[in-house]
Parts: C-alpha cells; sequence; structure tokens
C-alpha cells in the first residue's frame, strides 16, 4: 500500500516504546490513528503529543487479551474515523522463568497478551480492511519467533504463533489486491518491555521468582538498553507496507542466525542454539 496519507490507522500498546513510534509516525505520514493500550494515562500523553503535531488521533483503552474490548477497538475505530486501512497488532509482555516453574498464569498471561491478541486482531479487522478494500496487518513477532531462548518459554511460543498466523494470513491473502501483511521480527530495541509486570493482571498474579528470571532481568535490561530507537522500527515498518514485504527484521546479524538455524535443520539435526551456539 504506497499511499498512507489519508489512511486510517490502529495500533496495539501505543502508549510505549515501538507502538509508540509507529503510532506518531503514521500521525507524520497523513494518517488518522486509533491508539490502543491497556495504561490510560500513558496513552492519553502519547495521544496529546500526536494531536498536539495538528494529526487526527483518538486513544482506546484496551486490554488485548479480551475479544469483546479488540471488538470495541474495532467500533470505536469505525465511529471515529469511518475506516480501518492499516492495523498494527503489537501490544507484549514478556515473563521469564524455567519451564517447570512457569505458571498456570504466566502462561495465560503471555499467550493472552502476545498471541491471542493477534488472533482476535486479525479475526476483527480483516473483515473491516476488506470493506475498505485496500489495507495492511503487521503483526508485531520477535527474532524469538524464529529461535526459540531459554527461559521465556512462553514468549517463545507466542511469537512462534504470531509468525505461523501472519503466514498463514498473507498465503491467504494472495490473489486478494491490495491487502497484504508483515510479520516484524525486532531483535533489541529500547524500549519498556522488560518491564512488563507493570501490567500483568491482578487475578493471572501467581508466579515463581527464580534465579534465571533475575538474571534475565538484568542481562536483557542492558542488551535493550543499547538496543536500536524505537523509531527505527517505525520507518521499517513503513517502509514494510509500503514495499509490501513480508519479514521485517530489524537486525541484520539475526539472517545469519537464521540461515544457520535452517542449514542445521536440514543437514546435521542439532539444535542450533541462537547466536554462535
Ligand atoms: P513496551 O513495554 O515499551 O510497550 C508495550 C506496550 O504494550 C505498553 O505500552 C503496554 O502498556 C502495552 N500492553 C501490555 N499489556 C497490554 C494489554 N493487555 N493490552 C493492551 N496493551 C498492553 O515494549 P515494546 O518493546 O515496545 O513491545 C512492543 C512489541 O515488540 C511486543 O510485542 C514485544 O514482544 C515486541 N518485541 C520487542 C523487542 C524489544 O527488544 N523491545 C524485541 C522483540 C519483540
Amino acid at each position: 500500500m504506497e499511499q498512507l496519507s489519508g489512511k486510517v490507522g490502529v495500533v496495539t500498546g501505543a502508549a510505549s516504546g515501538i507502538g509508540r513510534a509507529v503510532a506518531t509516525r503514521f500521525a507524520a505520514e497523513g494518517m488518522q490513528v486509533v491508539l490502543a493500550d491497556i495504561e490510560p494515562d500513558r496513552l492519553e500523553e502519547v495521544v496529546d503529543e500526536i494531536t498536539a503535531t495538528g494529526a487526527r488521533a483518538i486513544g482506546v483503552v484496551t486490554d488485548v487479551r479480551h475479544e469483546e474490548q479488540i471488538e470495541a477497538l474495532a467500533a470505536a475505530t469505525v465511529d471515529a474515523f469511518g475506516t480501518v486501512h492499516v492495523v498494527h497488532n503489537n501490544a507484549g509482555v514478556v515473563t521469564s522463568g524455567p519451564l517447570e516453574d512457569l505458571t498456570t498464569a504466566d502462561w495465560e498471561w503471555v499467550l493472552g497478551v502476545d498471541l491471542w491478541s493477534v488472533i482476535f486482531g486479525v479475526k476483527t479487522f480483516l473483515p473491516l480492511i476488506k470493506q475498505a478494500g485496500e489495507g495492511h496487518i503487521v503483526n508485531t513477532a520477535s527474532t524469538a519467533g524464529l529461535q526459540a531462548n531459554a527461559g521465556i518459554g512462553p514468549y517463545n511460543v507466542a511469537k512462534f504463533g504470531v509468525v505461523a498466523l501472519t503466514e498463514t494470513l498473507a498465503l491467504e491473502l494472495r490473489g486478494i489486491d491490495n491487502i497484504n501483511a508483515s510479520v516484524l521480527c525486532p531483535g533489541a530495541i529500547n524500549t519498556r518491555i522488560v518491564d512488563s509486570d507493570r501490567n500483568r493482571p491482578a487475578e493471572l498474579a501467581e508466579h515463581v521468582e527464580t534465579a534465571i528470571e533475575e538474571r534475565f532481568k538484568q542481562g536483557s535490561g542492558a542488551i535493550l538498553a543499547k538496543g536500536k530507537d524505537p523509531a527505527e522500527v517505525a520507518d521499517l515498518v513503513v517502509d514494510g507496507i509500503r514495499s509490501n514485504r513480508f519479514w521485517l527484521l530489524t537486525h541484520e546479524a539475526w539472517n545469519d542466525v537464521v540461515l544457520e538455524r535452517a542449514r542445521a535443520l536440514a543437514a546435521d539435526g542439532h539444535l542450533h542454539n541462537g547466536f554462535g551456539g
């Protein structure tokens, strides 16, 4: 979809990090933007920042784990702007711990925010995009959707799921003119994802603190603090929509990881384990 100006875009997880940067960039491209997030105050701040530039934007407080809230988000979008063209299913959280210590609540929370939300987003918005006759769906996975990491099982499972879902979507869209899909697989980006617990719902609080978790938070915190600026991811997303590219990888180094994984899979059957593993 080359022409973004005048189109309507929806971004989830838009109050922070990648979502905020993408929503801001959509607005700068002349789009009307609907920002969805579970954090009302930060959402309002970001909407205010965007509308202060003269762009048209609204915020809709949404817990993306719930289908009826995604449906309400779609209804609010159509109410405000009449239609929808671009949807970026982006909200995400992470929790960590070895598989034997993870609680059912850990799995439910991460799969709810990171995978079910994308399933609901596609199911709810695709018919509306088809009505609009032109559009694009971007789903945020991760490099963890291309290769699993120890200690974040639910995140890996969710992100592999998002990759599979988006591949399915892109295949099903073949033959339909002007509607396409991309999967975003970021490497390290400087955001607040390591502080995901801030949005963990009380009913899914059951969690076992482990040494792995401490190491994960410190290690990832340090890596992400040196990660790319979310604005660079927004550039990639806009470029991916314009040029209709399916795979959106933010870090070139991951091309080699993916190739090595495929080589190991086809050649020697050994599990390839991340960078240099
Ligand atoms: P972030 O924490 O800065 O932003 C995530 C946003 O999602 C926050 O505004 C948060 O309030 C919102 N959110 C959390 N739970 C929600 C819920 N139930 N309903 C609605 N909104 C909710 O983190 P970041 O990094 O910007 O995350 C965006 C996406 O990028 C996620 O899907 C994440 O998994 C993915 N990602 C991030 C990477 C990184 O290095 N930062 C790397 C790979 C993927």
